[in-house]
């Protein structure tokens, strides 16, 4: 499989929970590495965006709320298949149903605070990137 990249967001739940570190050791044990990563508050224009596809749904208000109640950490993240590789580390959106040992059933608290974000395919993560981060943010860390 090829190496991808994929876009992350430690959410302000589990960053005021002091959960990056534990968040970040589990996508690095499952072989993802962190290429990019800053701290940031989202202000409500930018999680409106963000989260635009959602728009229409009965809890895109909250989610927006939610996501701009305290800092975020934003990621990329590169490895085999990373976009996959991520997915599975997170568990299933709705912790209830999360794998044992997968971050969202470690740390989530329910199905809006769920302690991360992850690009749900290729072209959404180059999206997502984008959205936070430049093309000479990247390329200054090219190995
Ligand atoms: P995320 O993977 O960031 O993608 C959209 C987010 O919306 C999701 O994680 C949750 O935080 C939130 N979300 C998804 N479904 C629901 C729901 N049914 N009720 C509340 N929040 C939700």
């Amino acid at each position: 499989m090829a190496i991808e990249r994929t876009f992350s967001i430690i959410k302000p739940d589990a960053v005021a929970a002091n959960h990056i570190g534990g968040i970040t050791a589990k996508l690095e044990a499952a072989g993802l590495r962190v290429i990019a990563s800053k701290m940031v508050r989202l202000t409500e224009a930018q999680a409106q965006a963000f989260y635009a596809v959602h728009a229409a749904r009965p809890f895109y208000a909250g989610l927006v709320k939610f996501m701009t109640e305290g800092p975020v950490v934003v990621q990329v993240l590169e490895g085999e298949g990373a976009v996959l590789k991520n997915r599975e580390v997170m568990g299933a959106t709705n912790p209830e149903k999360a794998a044992e040992g997968t971050i969202r059933k470690t740390y989530a608290t329910d199905i809006e605070r769920n302690a991360v974000h992850g690009s749900d395919a290729p072209e959404t993560a180059k999206e997502e990137i984008a959205f936070f981060f430049s093309t000479a943010d990247l390329a200054s860390l090219a190995r």
